[in-house]
């Protein structure tokens, strides 16, 4: 049970790592909370920092996700925490959720930065990536398709989260593929987190003031 705790907080702390507000303040000496939509994301690094900063920040914060959903809770499953999921789930499927899912709560409150984070987007791509690739490619399909289409990322995101759950629903009862029943529970739950943090996003969209990026050019304030 102590080790459990200990993954989990490790989970956590790695989420917690804010990429795109270390970034911008070691290689650009900027402060990305105080511009754009002051969000600590990868969708701001890019409109700040530019895309070569953006792209390190998309790529940290996705292996924040996946190493706490894939490595960490390998390492958990190995020191003998595996029988300690609920019975009938899966303690292998349990604990990648578990782990990955406190490594999304850590972005979106970082210890590291006053417990304001991310919307948290690109660290669940990555969880997810480590549990169950085959819908997350799904998803990042549809956030590839809206963000060129429309230049809203927000609206991609929020839309990609939302047919996550529902894509692995369909996987498991419409094509009988095994997904264990723990990660569809946290995969909406999580989804509905992403969703939340989005809210100032879905009034800027309904308000039809939304901030879309600048799919070409250098930096976009
Ligand atoms: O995942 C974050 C993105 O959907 C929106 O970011 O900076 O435009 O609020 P931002």
């Amino acid at each position: 049970m102590v080790s459990l705790l200990v993954v989990l907080s490790v989970s956590f702390l790695l989420g917690s790592i804010p990429s795109s507000l270390w970034v911008g303040q070691i290689f650009h000496k900027t402060d990305i909370r105080t511009q754009g939509s002051g969000n600590l994301g990868t969708t701001n690094a890019f409109r700040i920092l530019g895309w070569k900063s953006g792209v390190s920040v998309l790529v940290l914060d996705f292996m924040k996700g996946f190493a706490a959903s894939f490595w960490v809770s390998l390492y958990a499953f190995e020191i003998g925490n595996g029988p300690i999921a609920p019975p009938g789930w899966e303690a292998d499927a349990f604990l990648k959720i578990t782990c990955g899912l406190m490594a999304v709560v850590g972005h979106m409150f970082p210890i590291f930065a006053n417990f304001k984070g991310g919307k948290g987007a690109a660290t669940a791509c990555g969880m997810l990536f480590g549990i169950e690739p085959i819908s997350i490619s799904i998803s990042s399909v549809v956030f590839i398709a809206i963000t060129f289409s429309t230049r809203y990322v927000s609206l991609a995101s929020i839309t990609a989260s939302f047919i996550y759950p529902i894509s692995l629903v369909i996987m498991r009862y419409g094509f009988g593929y095994y997904v264990d029943g723990s990660i569809i529970i946290f995969a909406t739950f999580i989804a509905a987190g992403i969703i939340y943090k989005h809210k100032s996003n879905i009034r800027r969209l309904l308000d039809g003031n939304e901030n879309r990026v600048n799919l070409y050019g250098k930096k976009n304030k």
